[in-house]
């Protein structure tokens, strides 16, 4: 069986990453941490026991998920066996998976993909999204966050990034239909990201701009 497509890419996903991204755009931390920032924003107050962090990769979103989630357990899947064990690294209370069999039967309160879907070939994104329906708990909700393709920036930054070389990025409307496909109300959606590092002041006006599909990115809260 041949290796999973990112695990010739963990040691250098990092730098492969920042070196796609224009100097003047680059914010590490601020990308990984605005996703579960708003995550923990639309869950309000809802308790999450159990949050599962489906495609964590080498784990950028989990120390995020550690400072806003101290008290919830943290799990993590991933196809990349490589990519879990630098996720080990810097998150070592998470609890990290490559065998869906042995996550299967635990429900998660919620579940976060963070730019996984585009790199699950178009045929198979229904089934990888019923496995996370199936995984969520009664009240559960999940978070979707993917590329904007309509956004010029991040086309170009896709275009320049040699772990995108065999992805395919889907627009807003076509996560909402697999959602529906899939049985899966939409809770919010709305896009993110509008204003890059230098124009940083802005960014209070972004939830006023949700609908506008102009944003880097996009999300998509999802419950049963
Ligand atoms: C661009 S990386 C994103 C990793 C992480 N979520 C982040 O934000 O840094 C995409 C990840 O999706 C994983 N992936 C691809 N197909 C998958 C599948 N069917 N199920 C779960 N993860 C998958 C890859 O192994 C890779 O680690």
């Amino acid at each position: 069986m041949s290796k999973p497509e990112f695990d010739q890419y963990a040691e250098q996903y990092d730098r492969m990453l920042g070196e796609a991204i224009p100097e003047s755009l680059n914010e590490d931390g601020y990308f990984a941490e605005y996703k579960v920032a708003l995550m923990a924003e639309l869950l309000g107050t809802h308790p999450a026991a159990r949050i599962l962090d489906f495609g964590c990769g080498a784990g950028r979103s989990l120390p995020c998920l550690d400072r806003y989630f101290p008290d919830t357990e943290l799990w993590g899947y991933d196809v990349s066996p490589a990519s879990l064990e630098l996720a080990a690294e810097r998150t070592p209370r998470a609890k990290l998976f490559s065998n869906w069999d042995e996550v299967a039967a635990i429900r998660f309160d919620a579940i976060i993909a963070a730019n996984v879907f585009h790199h699950i070939p178009p045929p198979q994104r229904g089934e990888a999204l019923a496995r996370c329906r199936d995984s969520l708990a009664p009240h559960g909700q999940m978070f979707i966050f993917e590329h904007n393709p309509f956004n010029p920036v991040t086309r170009r930054i896709f275009e320049r990034c040699p772990f995108d070389a065999d992805a395919e990025m889907l627009t807003l409307e076509t996560a909402r239909k697999l959602a529906g496909a899939a049985g899966l109300n939409i809770t919010r959606c709305g896009y993110t990201l509008f204003f890059p590092r230098p124009l940083a002041f802005l960014r209070g006006l972004e939830p006023m701009l949700r609908r506008i599909p102009l944003g880097a990115q996009y999300y998509v809260q999802l419950g049963k």
